[in-house]
């Protein structure tokens, strides 16, 4: 069911049941953090593999400080300037999390998400929400309560409507590597030049099948069905002429191609305004009657750089 009731909400949550919840990156499926069934629950609904370890959200940061147990002088800048917000934190976990949640890691992701919503049902609940993205494992995050419905929709109770995602990508999760040194481990909604204007330098580590540090980040994640070719469009246009073809642009229309089967992100090229259409886009897009996806890049610059890795896996996924 699908309704904006945060009482229910959070009464479903209390009885250890998952709710689907806005957050101004993605929708989350959420669950009680400290409790184990909930927790497992989760990676049983998304078909998520139990070694791919889950963000907890609270609601501000007492809520951070309870669940961590140590914060330091650069994470503490990144929380007082994007959290809330599209920000996840890596830090030393307490005992309190279960090892379910972070894979046995002894880190736990942290976030605060700033959708008024989401931080209101935080703000009713005596323990903090572990949600990953509300998809199954290996697909397009939802944008909106109803992208969520369409693929859980028969297996969770209760879908809390916040509207469609204002950023529309995930967090950028930023962590702390052995020589005490920044890491960003996945581009989302933080652009890294905030970061970097912030900590100074930051190494970009982006997971893949091989870094078990997150295993998460496969690279054919967010992959459609339907293979997405990434390149040129109007040169991908002249080598696929005999296929059936959708497009995933920046801004342009092709006249080339039925402009039902086309996308274009941002008309106006505005980089923020992209990055919140693409993953409704791409669901749109992947429903269609067609052979390919013909897609382009954004600019690698500001939130286009998480945009184009998003586009790079589901090219890598989609790859016939
Ligand atoms: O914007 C977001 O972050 C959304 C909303 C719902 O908050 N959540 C989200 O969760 O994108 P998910 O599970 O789809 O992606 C979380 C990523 C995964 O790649 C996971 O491997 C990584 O975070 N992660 C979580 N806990 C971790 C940990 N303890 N150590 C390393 N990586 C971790
Ligand atoms: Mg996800």
């Amino acid at each position: 069911m699908i309704g904006t009731d945060i009482y229910q909400a959070a009464e479903l949550l209390r009885a250890g049941q998952l709710v689907a919840i806005p957050t101004e990156t993605v929708y989350g499926l959420a669950g009680n953090a400290l409790n184990e069934e909930a927790v497992a629950a989760i990676f049983a609904v998304k078909q998520r593999p139990t070694f791919d370890p889950l963000i907890v959200h609270v609601a501000d940061m007492e809520g951070l400080e309870a669940y961590c147990r140590d914060i330091p002088a650069d994470a503490r800048r990144l929380a007082g300037v994007f959290m809330p917000g599209p920000l996840t934190l890596l830090l030393p976990k307490k005992d309190i999390i279960p090892d379910l949640v972070t894979a046995g890691s002894p880190l736990v992701a942290l976030r605060m998400p700033a959708h008024p919503l989401a931080h209101a049902l935080l703000s009713l609940l005596p323990f903090p929400l572990a949600a990953p993205s509300a998809n199954p494992f290996g697909y397009i995050s939802p944008t909106t309560a109803q992208h969520v419905a369409d693929q859980l929709g028969d297996k969770i109770p209760y879908i809390l409507d916040g509207g469609p995602c204002e950023i529309g990508l995930e967090s950028t999760i930023v962590g702390w590597d052995e020589t005490g040194s920044a890491v960003v481990y996945r581009k989302g909604g933080v652009a890294v030049e905030a970061i970097e204007a912030l900590i100074g330098p930051v190494e970009i580590r982006l997971h893949s099948s091989s870094n078990p540090l997150a295993p998460g980040m496969l690279k054919s994640h967010y992959a459609p069905r339907v293979p997405l070719l990434l390149g040129d469009i109007p040169a991908l246009i002249q080598t696929h002429q005999n296929k059936r073809l959708a497009i995933l642009s920046f801004s342009q229309f092709f006249t080339e191609v039925n402009p039902d089967f086309q996308m274009a992100l941002s008309p106006n090229g505005d980089i923020r305004e992209a990055a919140r259409h693409l993953f409704g886009a791409m669901r749109y897009l992947d429903s269609l009657p067609v052979d390919c996806i013909l897609a382009e890049l954004l600019p690698e610059e500001d939130l286009g750089r998480a945009v184009n890795d998003r586009l790079r896996r589901a090219a890598a996924g989609g790859a016939t």
